[in-house]
């Protein structure tokens, strides 16, 4: 099975109309075709419309950065998995480390968001990730893996399939410090293992991208350990230059 490599950027809470519009310009300079990687873009949500309107005429991906948990209703503030897919979105980041710890989302809730944009018909991307104490503690498997069954626990197997998982060690993420691709590789066999526990077809199938620190210089060394399929870039997603240097290094 061959899984087809996915460089997705995380603008975070970065833009404004007249800054997407230079980024996307750049971006559609990328030259995609059957074989090149998918690319994909999560802008914040106040500028869906605009860059699901500037994506139109491209083979560039729409995504947004996070989902509620609910279907519908009183939920100030909050936006539903089928709101998303009104602006064509494919894929949501769920449970990006930046809202695990100033959103202080549970793996559970995480998990549910996984679920409600499934129902909607949009990929989530689960992020999951050490910090540096749980890494030198030697936590590094048990939180991760703990991360991801929350998310298995509420999916059956078809939809398993059909999920993106995103590895990002969070002391990596913004720093400048990248894991070596050695140390990527090894939580990247961890989290593959865990999914062919429960279903050897989804561990074939879902794509496990590599997040934090990720660049033109480091992304080739990256992408071409045997289980890390495509990455979530930060920083580097918000230069066009940066990000189409990642793409070509796919
Ligand atoms: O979602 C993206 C990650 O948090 C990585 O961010 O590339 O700025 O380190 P970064």
């Amino acid at each position: 099975q061959q899984r087809r490599i996915l460089i997705a950027g995380n603008w975070k809470m970065n833009g404004s109309l007249k800054a997407n519009s230079e980024l996307i310009d750049g971006l559609k300079k990328a030259e995609l075709g059957a074989s090149s990687p998918e690319v994909l873009v999560c802008v914040p949500t106040a500028y869906l419309a605009q860059a699901n309107d500037l994506l139109k005429s491209t083979k560039i991906e729409l995504g947004a950065q996070d989902v509620s948990a609910h279907q519908a209703g009183a939920y100030t503030g909050e936006v539903s998995s089928t709101m998303l897919s009104d602006f064509a979105c494919q894929y949501v980041i769920v449970g990006h480390s930046e809202r695990r710890a100033y959103h202080h989302e549970s793996n559970e809730l995480v998990a549910q968001k996984a679920l409600q944009s499934l129902r909607a018909n949009i990929f989530p991307i689960v992020c999951v990730g050490e910090t540096l104490e749980q890494r030198e503690a030697g936590k590094t498997s048990d939180v991760v893996v703990s991360q991801l069954r929350a998310v298995m626990d509420v999916l059956d197997d078809g939809a398993l399939a059909r999920i993106v998982v995103a590895y990002e060690p969070v002391w990596a993420i913004g720093t400048g410090k990248t894991a070596t691709p050695d140390m990527a590789q090894e939580v990247h066999a961890v989290l593959r293992a865990t999914l062919a526990e429960r279903s050897e077809f989804a561990a074939a199938r879902v794509r496990i991208l590599y997040g934090g620190s990720m660049k033109p210089e480091n992304a080739k060394d990256l992408l071409s350990m045997p289980d890390i399929d495509g990455g979530l870039i930060g920083g580097a997603s918000l230069k066009a230059s940066d990000f189409l240097a990642i793409v070509a290094a796919a």
